[in-house]
């Protein structure tokens, strides 16, 4: 039987930070291994479905944009059901925190970097 595949790629700052002021704690640092940090999130997540709070939505550049499905969740919408939307596909839950806490339970493989 189909089911929704459901996974996480997530970036944790040294000090075990996930954000700051509305970006990442790292936003803009050119360094070879952020921007492959970057690179890599949105090569893994190309095609499938990008499910996110809106803030980090509205993060989402545009040439992000047109080869993956981004979908904004908000906490009115019964996370079982939103991924009952999506059987047969690869789910991302992009964050932010309470995101990631409501689908938690729901998540087969956490790629933490
Ligand atoms: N480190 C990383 O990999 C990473 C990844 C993504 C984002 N971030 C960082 O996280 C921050 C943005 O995240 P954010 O949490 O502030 O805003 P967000 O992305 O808008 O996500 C949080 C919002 O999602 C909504 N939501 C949807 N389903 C929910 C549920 N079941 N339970 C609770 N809330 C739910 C809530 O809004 P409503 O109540 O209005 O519906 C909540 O305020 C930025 O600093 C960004 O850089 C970091």
């Amino acid at each position: 039987m189909k089911k929704t595949v459901v996974r996480v790629v997530c970036a944790i700052g040294q000090a075990g930070q996930l954000g700051l002021k509305g970006g990442l704690p790292w936003e803009g640092n050119r360094s070879p291994e952020f921007v492959a940090d970057v690179a890599r999130f949105f090569d893994l997540t190309r095609g499938h479905v990008l499910l996110a709070g809106p803030k980090t939505i509205a993060s989402v550049p545009d040439f992000a944009r047109a080869d993956r499905d981004l979908v904004v969740v908000r906490s009115s919408m019964d996370p079982e059901d939103t991924l009952q939307r999506f059987v047969g596909r690869v789910v991302f839950i992009g964050g932010g925190p309470p995101v990631w806490d409501a689908y938690a339970r729901f998540v087969s493989h956490w790629d933490i970097t």
